[in-house]
């Protein structure tokens, strides 16, 4: 089976400025895909380039295994596309926008986007116009997963949905996981489609700077644990947990200790028994820390090549 979308040294230039550099990606079929990265890092740019909405510098692209020029109507025809600033015709109601959208592409039932709005809470009968910003992103997304496409390309989805519609949203994403479609979803941060992704790719300023598995970031992302020892015996404490492998010795301020884990806290927990434990406090390995260094890590040329090369290997 050929890969759902593959980029081959995909680069485009906005006259002087880059938009995305050499870009080579492959995303599987059935695969949920999170491109992450910071404002004007290149993710519309990778989107619209995929999507023919723009024309490569150099380097091409194949979605659903046709090429991204040549396949383009093919392409968008089997495509659910979400745009990062989804706007329609202000007079239409969302209903005769969606009719639009299906006269356009096909494929979608009346029912289809009934049973979506309702998920959505969306009142389908007002006009676009009058909507408010996450009701037009609602419009969007609707739209966009309408005719259950194979392939879905959603730019930043969750940008102004409240809490509970951004969880509908990762729900539907994994129901649609289920029967097979491709998922391409870009965002600015990881924890909003963490839940999701099988795999994130990383790119900033243009470039892709990471490309890992949800299960990769998760491995290097550590625990925090921090314990309070009684009867005066933080020192032999602090010494006993810097055994313990794979746990490292951060702080230690007065009777707290604070240690990182990037194993379970049984261990921990099981020396911590030792000693009089006055209080315990875990906190979860924070991914977002793992991705936000790969934000800040990338402005240093030499970290920014060694994670490089880590992206392309796989
Ligand atoms: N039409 C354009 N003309 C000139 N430069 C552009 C154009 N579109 C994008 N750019 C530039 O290309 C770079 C990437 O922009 P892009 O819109 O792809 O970023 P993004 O990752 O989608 O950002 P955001 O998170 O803000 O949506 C930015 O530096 C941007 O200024
Ligand atoms: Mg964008």
């Amino acid at each position: 089976m050929p890969a759902a979308i593959e980029t081959t040294q995909l680069t485009k230039f906005y006259g002087e400025f880059v938009g995305l550099r050499d870009l080579n990606l492959e995303v599987y079929p059935g695969e949920v895909f999170g491109l992450l990265g910071p404002n004007g890092a290149g993710k519309s740019t990778t989107i619209r380039l995929l999507l023919d909405f723009i024309k490569p510098t150099r380097g091409s692209s194949r979605v659903l295994g046709l090429d991204s020029h040549e396949g383009s109507q093919e392409i968008r025809r089997r495509t659910g596309y979400l745009p990062g600033d989804f706007i329609t015709y202000p007079n239409l109601t969302a209903e005769q926008v969606f009719e639009y959208f299906i006269n356009l592409r096909g494929g979608a039932e009346p029912q289809d986007m009934d049973s979506l709005c309702e998920r959505f809470r969306l009142d389908s009968s007002r006009k676009f116009g009058e909507l408010s910003r996450g009701n037009r992103q609602k419009v969007g997304l609707v739209q966009a997963f309408m005719g259950n496409p194979e392939l879905l390309v959603l730019d930043e989805p969750t940008s102004g949905l409240d809490p509970l519609l951004q969880a509908e949203f990762l729900e539907l994403v994994n129901e649609r996981k289920e029967t097979g479609a491709t998922q391409f979803v870009s965002s600015h941060l990881l924890h909003e489609v963490e839940a999701v992704c099988d795999r994130v790719g990383i790119i900033r300023e243009g470039q892709l700077v990471a490309l890992e598995t949800i299960e990769a970031l998760r491995a290097r992302a550590r625990a925090t644990v921090t314990v309070e020892i009684g009867d005066g015996a933080v020192a032999s404490a602090a010494e006993a947990f810097s055994r313990i492998e794979g746990v490292e010795v951060g702080e230690v301020d007065g009777d707290t200790i604070t240690l990182l884990s990037s194993d379970s806290i049984d261990a921990i927990v099981k020396t911590a028994a030792r000693f009089t434990v006055t209080s315990l406090e875990s906190r979860p390995p924070a991914l977002d820390e793992v991705f936000m260094a790969y934000y800040n890590d990338a402005a240093d040329g030499s970290e920014a090549t060694e994670v490089q090369t880590k992206g392309e290997g796989s």
